[in-house]
């Protein structure tokens, strides 16, 4: 399977990785030689996954995870302790856009919690019931899906077109997820655990599907490189930061 020495028999978590760019990245760090559980809200969604991934000869565990259901994120979490006891690798990706086709006045606090509810909380919520497993880890690394329509510096930026997108919910959500990874980077440094976010570009999913803008034209493939690069990372490696670019090259960090 051409697995890496240096990650086989590593353990990693993927939120929302019955499909899209999670799936890539459960593909692709399974193939290094992780076992990977596979987070789906989904039990259907979630096998299917899994079983596409085991034909493959990979070790990937479909796990129920809602990420806003804190009964399956922690059973999530006690089930890899009690398998593996520790954690390597964890991708929070599970995301959510809501507000496609919605002017940004037409957006009220219902969509704002929607978007947070999965975008930042689940976040949090998995991230803190897999700390004391990451922190078992030798090399413990976090990576948080973000984007661009989260940075501020590019939502200032009056020559960029992400400062016409008007997507309330989705970019404040992002942005708050990018203090939520220097917190975190910040507080967990001394137990060399790093948590960064990445950028994966601009990617055509089911996310954007009913999106009025570019989706791209970079497959789920693609848009799996800079948070597997990330996720790849040594214990030298970086923390802290925002990479990516719009083209998905890891090398470019993304301004805050
Ligand atoms: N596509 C892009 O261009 C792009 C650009 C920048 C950042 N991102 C970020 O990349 C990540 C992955 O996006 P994608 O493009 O691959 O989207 P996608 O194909 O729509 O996949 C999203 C995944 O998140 C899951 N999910 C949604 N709500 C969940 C919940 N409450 N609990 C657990 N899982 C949940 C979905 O599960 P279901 O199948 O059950 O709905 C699905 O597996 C997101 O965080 C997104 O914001 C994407």
């Amino acid at each position: 399977m051409g697995s890496s020495a240096a990650h086989r028999g590593e353990v990693a978590l993927v939120t929302g990785a019955n499909k899209g760019i999670g799936k890539e990245i459960a593909r692709r760090l399974a193939r290094e030689g992780m076992t990977v559980y596979l987070g789906a809200r989904d039990q259907e969604r979630g096998r299917a996954a899994e079983a596409e991934l085991l034909a493959q000869g990979l070790d990937a565990r479909f796990v129920r995870l809602d990420v806003t259901d804190q009964a399956q994120v922690e059973a999530a979490a006690e089930r890899i302790g009690a398998d593996a006891d520790r954690l390597d690798v964890l991708v929070n990706n599970a995301g959510i856009v809501v507000e496609w086709g919605v002017p940004t006045t037409g957006i009220g606090a219902a969509q704002m919690r929607e978007a947070f509810e999965v975008n930042v909380f689940g976040n949090v919520a998995v991230t803190q019931a897999c700390l004391p497993l990451l922190e078992r880890s030798p090399n413990g690394r976090v990576v948080n899906l973000s984007s661009p329509l989260g940075s501020l510096t590019l939502l200032t930026d009056p020559e960029n077109p992400i400062s016409t997108r008007g997507l309330l919910p989705y970019s404040s959500s992002k942005a708050a997820l990018n203090a939520v990874t220097v917190v975190y980077a910040n507080a967990l440094r001394a137990a060399g655990v790093r948590v960064n976010a990445a950028n994966p570009g601009l990617v055509a999913t089911d996310l954007n599907a009913d999106s009025p803008f570019s989706r791209g034209t970079r497959g789920p493939e693609e848009g799996a490189d800079v948070p597997v690069w990330l996720a790849l990372t040594g214990p030298d490696g970086p923390t802290g930061g925002f990479y990516g670019s719009m083209a998905g090259s890891p090398t470019e960090s993304v301004p805050w």
